[in-house]
């Protein structure tokens, strides 16, 4: 019997630990949490970007922060609106649309619909 719940337990951890790499390796998986993509917010990059000031590395930084932000779940909210938002930003920064981005990165709308 002892031999039997032994066994379960080591088939149960193999099953987690296949299932814990399937998701290590998934090329989905966010790059950066929320909250690291926002720390681009937090360096006024944003701004930078609105004045016309921001440098092709900065978008990109951009870019690639609000893709994997896209990717990742938000803490509370509707997934759909939030992926929205998501795309709006990469799609303004791509496209260099300063006032499409304005729109898009509404820090308060946000975080009201999507910030715990
Ligand atoms: C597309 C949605 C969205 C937009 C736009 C947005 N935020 Fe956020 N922000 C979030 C979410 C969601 C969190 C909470 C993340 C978490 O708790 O994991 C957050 C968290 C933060 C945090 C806290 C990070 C931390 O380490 O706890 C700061 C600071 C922040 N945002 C600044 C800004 C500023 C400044 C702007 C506007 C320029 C902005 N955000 C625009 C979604 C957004």
């Amino acid at each position: 019997m002892k031999n039997v719940i032994a066994g379960g337990i080591v088939v149960t951890l193999a099953v987690c630990w296949m299932a814990g790499t399937s998701v290590g390796e998934d090329k989905d998986k966010p790059k950066m949490t929320i909250k690291e993509a926002m720390k681009l917010h937090k360096d006024k990059l944003n701004n930078k970007f609105q004045d016309g000031k921001a440098t092709k590395e900065d978008k990109e930084k951009l870019i690639e922060a609000y893709e994997a932000m896209g990717k990742n779940k938000p803490p509370k909210g509707d997934e759909k609106d939030w992926k929205d938002r998501c795309d709006a930003l990469v799609k303004a920064v791509k496209d260099d649309d300063k006032d499409a981005f304005k729109k898009a990165v509404d820090c308060k709308g946000c975080h009201t619909a999507h910030k715990k």
